[in-house]
C-alpha cells in the first residue's frame, strides 16, 4: 500500500460509535509510507481520542506494513493556545446566531436557564433551536417535557428534532434506549456525536441556536468554539460559587478562545418566602455583579431561588412559558440584556 492508497483508505475508516469517517471528521494529518513503514499523524482533540484512533488503525492496517508509526498533534488545544479560534468552522450555517450557556460547575441551573432563555427568545418571534451539549448530564428533554420522545429520521436521512414550547430540541438523551440510560462514551465520541447533531439534524433555518454546554472547561467547550462561530457565551453561576476558581476559569477560557461573553447570570440569587413573599439575600448580594466588573463583562440579571421554579422545571413546565408573571419577567429581562450586550445578526 503506497502513501496515496493509505490516505484514501484511512479517510474512509469509520470512527467507532458514530456514522462519520475519519476523513469527514478531519482527524488526519500528514502521512507517508517509507520502506513499508507507515507514518501517520493524527489531529486529535484529546489523548483519549488519539489512543482510540491509534488502536483502530493498528487493528486495520498492521498487516499491510512492517510497522506503524502513529503520532499525534493535539491540534485543537495547541492551535487554540487553549484557544484563539480566530476563524472557527461553521457546522451550523443554518443558524444566524449561536448562544452558548456555560457554568464553572454543575448544578447551578445552567440547563434551566438555557431552556427558559430559549423559550423567551421564541416568544419574541425568533426561530430557536436548543442543543443539549451536556452529554453526561443531558436534561433538556426532561425540562421541555420531551423525554418520552425518541429520535426519528426524515426522508433525507436527517434526524427530526423534538419540538415543544416553540423550540426545536436535540439531546443525546433522545437517542438512548431510555432517558436515564447512562452514557459511557469517551469524550472524543461525545464530541463527535455533537458534531453529528449540528450537521445531521433537520434544524431548518434558525435565528438562534442555544447550546446548553457541559459545566467546566473541557474538550466539548473547546470543540464547540472551534466548530461554531459562537456569537455570545452566557455564564451562569450561583452566589455561593461566584468567587470560585471554576467561575474565573470559565470566563478566562472564553476570553482566551475569543468567544464573546454576553455576560453573567446569577441563579438562585435570593430567596422569596412562599408564604410572606419576603425577599432574603441568603448569600449576600452583588456577587455576580462583582465578577462582571472584574472581567469587564455585563451582569445580565438574577433569578431567585424559588421552589416553584424547581417543581415546575422537574415536570417539564418551564417557568417562562407556564409560570407566574414575576417568574417570566426574570428570564425575559435577561434575554433583553443579552440582546443588548451582543452583536447578533437579526
Ligand atoms: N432559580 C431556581 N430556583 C429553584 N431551583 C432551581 C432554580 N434553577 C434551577 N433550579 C433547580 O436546581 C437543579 C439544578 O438545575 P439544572 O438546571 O439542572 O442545573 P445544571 O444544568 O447547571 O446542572 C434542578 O433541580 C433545578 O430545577
Ligand atoms: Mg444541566
Amino acid at each position: 500500500m503506497n502513501s496515496h492508497d493509505l490516505k484514501n483508505s484511512l479517510s474512509e475508516l469509520k470512527y467507532p460509535g458514530i456514522h462519520k469517517t475519519i476523513g469527514e471528521l478531519k482527524l488526519l494529518g500528514d502521512m507517508k509510507v517509507v520502506d513499508s513503514v507507515a507514518h501517520i499523524e493524527l489531529l486529535t482533540v484529546s489523548d483519549e481520542s488519539y489512543l482510540n484512533l491509534k488502536k483502530l488503525i493498528e487493528q486495520n492496517y498492521s498487516e499491510h506494513f512492517t510497522s506503524l508509526n502513529i503520532t499525534k498533534k493535539n491540534l485543537a488545544k495547541k492551535d487554540m493556545n487553549y484557544g484563539h479560534s480566530q476563524a472557527p468552522n461553521n457546522r451550523a450555517p443554518y443558524a444566524k446566531n449561536i448562544i452558548a450557556v456555560t457554568s464553572g460547575k454543575g448544578g447551578v441551573g445552567k440547563s434551566t436557564v438555557s431552556v427558559n432563555l430559549a423559550i423567551a427568545l421564541a416568544q419574541k418571534g425568533f426561530k430557536v433551536g436548543i442543543l443539549d451539549a451536556d452529554v453526561y448530564g443531558p436534561n433538556i428533554p426532561r425540562l421541555t417535557n420531551t423525554d418520552m420522545e425518541r429520535i426519528k429520521w426524515n426522508d433525507d436521512d436527517k434526524i427530526i428534532p423534538a419540538q415543544n414550547y416553540g423550540l426545536k430540541i436535540m439531546s443525546v438523551a433522545l437517542t438512548t434506549p431510555s432517558m436515564d440510560t447512562p452514557l459511557v462514551w469517551r469524550s472524543s465520541v461525545a464530541v463527535n456525536a455533537l458534531i453529528q447533531f449540528l450537521e445531521d439534524v433537520a434544524w431548518g433555518e434558525l435565528d438562534f441556536m442555544v447550546i446548553d454546554m457541559p459545566p467546566g472547561t473541557g474538550d466539548v467547550q473547546l470543540t464547540m468554539a472551534q466548530e461554531l462561530p459562537i456569537s455570545a457565551a452566557v455564564l451562569v453561576t450561583t452566589p455561593q460559587l461566584v468567587a470560585t476558581d471554576d467561575v474565573s476559569r470559565a470566563v478566562m477560557m472564553f476570553k482566551d478562545i475569543n468567544v464573546p461573553m454576553a455576560g453573567v447570570v446569577e441563579n438562585m440569587s435570593f430567596f422569596i418566602a412562599p408564604d410572606t413573599k419576603n425577599r432574603y439575600d441568603i448569600f449576600g448580594t452583588g456577587g455576580a455583579e462583582k465578577i462582571a466588573k472584574k472581567y469587564n463583562i455585563a451582569y445580565l440579571g438574577g433569578i431567585p431561588l424559588d421552589m416553584q421554579i424547581r417543581e415546575a422545571s422537574d415536570k417539564g413546565e418551564p417557568p417562562v412559558a407556564l409560570g407566574n408573571s414575576e417568574q417570566k419577567k426574570y428570564y425575559k429581562d435577561i434575554v433583553e440584556n443579552i440582546l443588548q450586550n451582543s452583536a447578533f445578526t437579526l
